[in-house]
């Protein structure tokens, strides 16, 4: 999102306060942000709230600006990447639907240029209205973009449609309306986070993966327009919207949902932290308090990654592991890449606190079959996502992938 310019049209529902918070994380992805009110949306929440937010100042009225006039012009025009209207209330759907033009946000939507987002959110009974309905249509066959809203319990105490998706999902759908879509046409499966290994129903082994990693290389991938599958251990993160979730525990079952899959992509991404061991019984009953030592017997998982490159001909794909190391890197890196038949490894060095496990940050090196290596700086783990579906995409186009 960095450098892109959204404006934000608010407009009077309860979800007012969500567009808050919408504002927020898209200034935090480095978008320059600009906020229209209509007057109704100002009883919800106050004009000085998105001011403070974005930095810039919010138009809520036609004329209430000295030299203002052709502001309503000016903010939806070519230099503007995505306007979006969240929450859009059943009274602007139906103005943008009927062409009115009777306040700032609606006369401004009419002379825009630019793409158009709109975020639902009202009463259910007013959402299945068949006016409502009749108007979201029409809007939906002039191009203009439409998120469904959630269904869940609304703020009139009553459940159904209505609900404004969270602003998490409409910057991810924004993302995807706004990015190059130069992996459309792609299938890729990632698998993230840790693997549990149950010791008795109430004790595991795992590890300290949170899953930020893998789900930023999903996230980027469906961006750019892939189809994709995400297995993931468990972990706090909510699912990328578009990705197609396949949620596991332990490292057998990821090892089953990725062999049942296995044949239908065109690049697999092992981004998860399997368990290399598990306990080889897991108790029936919580193990009890007793002797001063407990030994546990582990078993070896299957490696899941090494099975995928020992039956690469079988399935040809791009094969992509990582390394999690605290020494030796390059030399333990070479190795997994080669043993375990890859196109190429990320590893990240696990002992530091700004890279590796838990952090937003990585730093990594990106080690090819070829021999070539690349070292990224510091950066957040959504651009390391980014970087390497760059050099993953040029693997393709370099047909350098083993059987791709
Ligand atoms: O989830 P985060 O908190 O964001 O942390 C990110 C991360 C540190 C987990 C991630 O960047 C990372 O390094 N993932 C790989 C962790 C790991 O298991 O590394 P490894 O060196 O032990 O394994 C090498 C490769 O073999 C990995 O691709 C792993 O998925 C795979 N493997 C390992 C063991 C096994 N039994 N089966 C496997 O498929």
């Amino acid at each position: 999102m960095k450098g892109k310019k959204i404006v934000i049209g608010v407009t009077g529902g309860i979800a007012a306060y969500k567009a808050a918070e919408l504002v927020r994380l898209f200034v935090k992805s480095g978008a320059h942000v600009r906020v229209a009110m209509t007057l109704n949306a100002t009883w919800f929440v106050t004009p000085l709230t998105f001011e403070t937010l974005s930095g810039s100042g919010v138009i809520s009225q036609m004329f209430d600006r000295e030299g203002a006039s052709v502001d309503h012009i000016r903010w939806g025009q070519d230099d503007v990447d995505l306007i979006i209207i969240a929450p859009a209330t059943a009274n602007i759907i139906a103005k943008i639907s009927n062409g009115i033009a009777d306040d700032f946000l609606s006369t401004m939507v009419m002379a825009a240029t630019a793409p158009l987002l709109v975020c639902p959110s009202m009463n259910s009974r007013m959402y299945i209205n068949p006016a409502v309905q009749d108007n979201i249509r029409k809007l939906r066959e002039r191009g203009i973009f439409i998120m469904e809203p959630g269904q869940g319990e609304l703020a009139c105490h009553t459940e159904g449609p209505g609900r404004l998706p969270e602003p998490e999902d409409i910057v991810e759908y924004a993302s995807l309306l706004l990015a190059e879509q130069d992996f459309s046409g792609l299938s890729v499966l990632v698998t993230a986070g840790p693997t549990v290994e149950p010791i008795d129903p109430v004790r595991y082994i795992t590890n300290r993966s949170t899953g930020k990693m893998g789900y930023a290389l999903a996230r980027a991938a469906r961006r750019r327009g892939a189809q994709v599958t995400l297995i993931s251990g468990p972990t706090s993160l909510r699912t990328p919207a578009g990705v197609e979730a396949c949620p596991v525990k332990t490292a057998e079952e990821m090892m089953q949902a990725v062999m049942d899959r296995r044949s239908s992509f065109d690049i697999i991404i092992k981004a998860a932290a399997v368990s290399d061991y598990r306990p080889g019984k897991t108790a029936d009953h919580k193990i009890k308090k007793g002797a001063d030592s407990l030994t546990l017997d582990l078993v070896k998982n299957p490696d899941i990654l090494a099975e995928l490159g020992r039956t690469k001909k079988e399935h040809p794909c791009i094969l992509v592991g990582f390394a999690a190391e605290t020494r030796d890197l390059l030399e333990n890196a070479r190795e997994k890449l080669k043993s375990k038949n890859l196109d190429m490894i990320v590893v990240n060095d696990v002992s530091r606190t700004d890279a590796g496990f838990e952090a937003d940050t990585n730093m990594v090196r990106m080690i090819f079959s070829d021999g070539r290596i690349e070292d990224s700086p510091l950066m957040t783990k959504d651009e390391v996502a980014d970087l390497i579906l760059d050099r993953l995409k040029a693997l393709r186009e370099n047909n350098a992938g083993s059987g791709c």
